[in-house]
């Protein structure tokens, strides 16, 4: 026997019914973008790997580490080889999109969003897949269309608190930082380096690697024993420019407004380059409660983050576009599914139920099964057809794991167009004509 193929390392199907919260998650985040005036992208699930190397920033661990990039073998003599990448988030691909499409000469505010799948190489487990669903949304334009308006950031924050009320996700933080202009970062990251230098022998060996390539990603070290070094180094607010803090006070302010809670996080520094001034996350510290599979422990596995954002004011310009601040941020589809199915046990496995299995009586009624079964469909009934093959017992049996009613369908019903229904919660027989067939399955669907 040949060896049995299975879904790659990282990657899983997802199957029914988990997939109709899959598909209310993503039809209530539709509605709710609706409201704030928010349009649907779709951009290409590979890319040019320079968009990412440029725009995400090729030190990060996802450009450094994580891409699925290959060689594009030239087709004809009049294409090139290409290096492509599966897309490892979205942002880049829309400010892309928004360059490639002169969508800032129109001179107003692009408000866009997305639902779709991300990859990246990281190492399996709870909450973290290679190829995943992120939920996303992105704000951006020119500076004369308000893009830069701290108001921006408080609203889609303010959005974000909805959605997660909305989809019923309780018991989220938001964790708010700024991370100030470039040259803010710039600074800080000089007076970071310095102040390392004499603390960094007695941290790990990965912090001691970041003190000199990349001080910022020291804040992210979760070693327990660096956690009382990394509290006494200097803050990135002490670094920022006035700029940058009446621009971070204003959204405070208008998040204090809006009743929209918020605790402030100076390591919140986020792992992609193309970050200035707001940064931001919603957290979920959850555990199972009893009766899940593994009651007590976190929800999210190591993985509490259900998402993350912030402004890119010069990512245009990084990818050779024109000044177009923007803000955004990407939820993790997976992330939200695994936390509502902890919170929802009950409802976890629950299949909706079927208005009416057909059974046709013979392999000859077959055919008129198949027009009756359209027939109800189009009535807006749920419908499964069994087989005449099948026997009347069999019928029955199948029928009752799913279905509310059974119609029989034989010679003699189809002829007279007498149909008999059972209908399984109340265990009573009766004969329906056809013309009010759908009707009676209806009135009784709710018994
Ligand atoms: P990110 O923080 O890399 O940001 O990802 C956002 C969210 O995607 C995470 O908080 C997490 O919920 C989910 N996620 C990331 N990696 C995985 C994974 N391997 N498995 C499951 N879920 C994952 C971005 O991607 C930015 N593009 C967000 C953004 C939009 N910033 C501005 N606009």
């Amino acid at each position: 026997m040949s060896q049995t193929l299975k879904a790659v390392r990282g990657t899983r199907d997802l199957l029914p019914p988990e997939t109709e919260l899959w598909n209310r998650i993503e039809a209530t985040a539709r509605a709710v973008f609706a409201r704030y005036n928010f349009g649907e992208i779709r951009t290409p699930v590979f890319e040019d790997t320079a968009l990412f190397a440029r725009g995400v920033g090729e030190e990060t661990d996802i450009v450094s580490k994580e891409m699925y990039t290959w060689e594009d073998r030239a087709r004809a003599q009049s294409e090139r080889p290409q290096s492509l990448t599966l897309r490892p988030e979205n942002t880049a691909g829309v400010v892309r999109a928004y360059i490639e499409h002169k969508l800032g000469e129109t001179g107003q505010l692009q408000k866009l969003y997305y639902i779709g799948p991300q990859f990246r190489r990281e190492r399996p487990q709870k909450g973290r897949y290679r190829q995943f669903w992120q939920i996303g949304a992105e704000v951006i334009g020119p500076p004369s269309s308000g893009s830069e308006s701290p108001l921006r950031d408080a609203e889609v924050l303010e959005m974000l608190a909805t959605l997660l009320d909305e989809l019923g996700i309780s018991g989220w933080t938001l964790e708010l930082n700024s991370v100030g202009s470039a040259a803010d970062r710039a600074r800080y990251n000089d007076v970071l380096r310095a102040a390392l230098i004499p603390v960094e022998p007695r941290m790990c060996v990965d912090c001691q690697r970041r003190a000199v390539t990349n001080p910022l990603r020291v804040l992210d070290c979760k070693v327990p024993e660096d956690q009382p070094i990394i509290e006494t180094l200097p803050k990135i607010f002490d670094s920022l420019g006035e700029d940058s803090r009446v621009h971070f006070s204003a959204v405070t302010a208008a998040l204090d407004a809006a009743g929209v809670p918020y605790h402030l996080n100076p390591r919140l520094v986020r792992g992609l380059d193309y970050y200035t001034r707001t940064t931001f996350e919603f957290t979920h510290g959850g555990l199972s409660p009893q009766g899940a599979s593994s009651p007590g422990t976190p929800i999210l596995g190591a993985q509490n983050a259900l998402l993350g954002g912030g402004r890119y004011d010069g990512l245009s310009e990084a990818i050779g576009g024109p000044k177009a601040p923007g803000i955004g941020f990407a939820m993790g589809l997976d992330r939200l599914v695994l936390t509502l199915q902890a919170t929802e046990l009950n409802q976890k496995a629950a299949p909706p139920q079927v208005d009416a299995y057909i059974a046709p009586l013979g392999e000859g009624v077959n055919a008129a099964a198949l027009a009756l079964a359209r027939e109800l469909r189009r009535a807006g009934l749920r419908v499964e057809l069994g087989d005449g093959s099948f026997r009347l017992k069999k019928s029955f049996e199948a029928a009752d794991k799913i279905a509310r009613h059974i119609v029989i369908l034989g010679e003699d019903e189809h002829r007279s167009g007498i149909l008999t229904v059972k209908n399984f919660a109340s265990g009573i027989q009766t004969k329906v004509p056809r013309a009010e067939l759908a009707a009676h399955l209806a009135s009784t669907a709710s018994e």
